[in-house]
């Protein structure tokens, strides 16, 4: 009998804001004992502390705009460089551009880009009602995961906020970056036979399955068909 093929263990989703990536990567991560790397957590934490890159990357962050790419690979080289990542790890918001992409191809290869796929209205509805913890990161939503406590984080209690960047006039903006910059991302990918896209309506607990079996699926054969789930 052959046996199971081993799940895939480099790992980006790709899609635009909003569209539930860092939700479905941090359950998954934590599941299959991966590294989940945002950059968009790691730069926003870096603006919360003050430092260099933070100083650097919020007046970007605020106004929906990409980050320089330089300081940003440095800090995904970084973090995948770190032990841990040899098990596997999953990307999210990381690459945003051909060029973050190349670059990522000379130290960390992928096995599996899986493409987010989402009707554009349901992205301004999940955008108004995400609240995030500003002490932990947890992501809230205010109809589809709401806190137990109103406007509390689960986990600390802390008073949950709305990201700056989930202002509508930075919404607009981002959206704007992804279709430029972000989507060509999905034929470079494809063409890499790498693609898989899956269709994130539906609960999270729906989504996570989906993507679960895509995962188990194992690493995509270079050359094949895009398929969907
Ligand atoms: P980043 O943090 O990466 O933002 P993003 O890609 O725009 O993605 P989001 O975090 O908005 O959405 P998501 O898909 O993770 O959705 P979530 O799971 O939270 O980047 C922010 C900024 O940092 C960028 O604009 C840029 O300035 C900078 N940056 C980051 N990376 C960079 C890079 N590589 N290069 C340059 N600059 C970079 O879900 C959204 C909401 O929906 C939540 O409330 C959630 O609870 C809810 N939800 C999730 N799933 C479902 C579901 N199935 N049904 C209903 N609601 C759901």
């Amino acid at each position: 009998m052959t046996p199971p093929p081993a799940p895939a263990r480099r790992i980006v989703f790709l899609g635009p804001p909003g569209a539930g990536k860092g939700t479905q990567a941090a359950e998954l991560a934590r599941e299959l004992g991966f590294v989940h790397l945002s950059t968009g957590d790691l730069l926003r934490a870096a603006v919360a502390e003050g430092s260099d890159l933070g100083r650097a990357a919020d007046g970007h962050i605020r106004a929906g705009r990409l980050v320089p790419d330089e300081l940003v690979l440095a800090i995904v080289r970084e973090r995948l460089g770190r032990p841990d990542a040899r098990a596997g790890f999953i990307l999210d918001g990381f690459p945003r551009n051909l060029a973050q992409a190349r670059a990522l191809e000379g130290f960390a290869p992928l096995e599996l880009v899986v493409a987010f796929e989402i009707d554009p209205r349901q992205l301004v509805a999940r955008l108004s009602g995400r609240r995030i913890c500003p002490n932990c990161g947890t992501v809230y939503h205010l109809d589809a995961r709401p806190p137990r406590v109103a406007g509390r984080c689960d986990r600390d209690g802390t008073e949950l906020v709305q990201r700056p960047d989930d202002r509508p006039e930075a919404v607009e903006v981002r959206l704007r970056v992804y279709a430029e910059q972000t989507a060509p991302l999905l034929d470079y990918y494809r063409d890499l036979g790498l693609l898989r896209a899956v269709d994130v309506a539906g609960t999270p607990a729906e989504v996570a399955s989906r993507l679960r079996r895509l995962i188990a699926a194992g690493p995509t054969a270079a050359g094949s068909p895009a398929e969907r789930l």
